[in-house]
């Protein structure tokens, strides 16, 4: 399995340094977030290091880099701009021998979301958007909602993101809309059960 360093060695001379700069500040924020939430830290800074490892990649080519690894085959359909994140995903498990399925799981879906992500894919997809770099309205809620409760945090996190892929008319990945109904729903349930237990 690859070490940190040589992750770092990988990413530092595929990317562009505005991405490999940016990808240094989701390991930051991914790292911070897993403490808070009690997980694993290191898993979290490694898959976060791996997020987007294959964002130099063109689209016909991570599309053939899909079909080409039998782990990517189901996934080349989807949307141009998510991509990177499900090849990534095959990349850290092929070639950087990571064998975590938690790591492969954000990794995998740090750009749409998906229901029943496990809580380390929630970090690194909300460090994602949180990275102390990042600026748009509705950021500092955003941040806030991070630190206290995951789900309450991703719910935010994709309604601002289908919002956005709305208002600029880009094509929805299924898995972020079914992401945003599986969080309002666990949200509401948890909120509705909390005003019971106080009534
Ligand atoms: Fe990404
Ligand atoms: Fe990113």
């Amino acid at each position: 399995m690859w070490t940190e360093s040589e992750i770092d060695g990988y990413i530092r001379k595929h990317l562009k340094e505005g991405r490999y700069l940016h990808t240094l500040r989701v390991v930051k924020a991914s790292g911070e977030l897993a403490k808070i939430h009690g997980l694993d830290a290191k898993k979290a800074r490694l898959a976060a290091y791996l997020h987007d490892c294959k964002k130099y990649m063109r689209e016909n080519e991570l599309r053939e880099y899909l079909m080409s690894h039998p782990e990517g085959l189901k996934d080349a359909d989807r949307p141009a701009e998510v991509l990177h994140g499900f090849a990534g995903a095959v990349f850290a498990e092929i070639e950087a021998g990571i064998s975590d399925m938690e790591i492969l799981e954000a990794i995998k879906w740090h750009t749409t979301g998906t229901p029943g992500m496990c809580d380390l894919a929630k970090v690194v997809f909300l460090a994602d958007m949180i990275e102390e770099d990042r600026d748009f309205k509705g950021i500092e809620a955003l941040r806030k909602a991070a630190l206290k409760n995951l789900d309450a945090a991703m719910l935010m996190g994709l309604d601002l993101s289908l919002t956005y892929l709305l208002k600029s008319g880009k094509y929805i990945d299924p898995d972020t809309l079914h992401a945003r109904n599986h969080f309002l729903v666990l949200v509401r349930d948890r909120i509705r059960i909390n005003s019971k237990a106080n009534i």
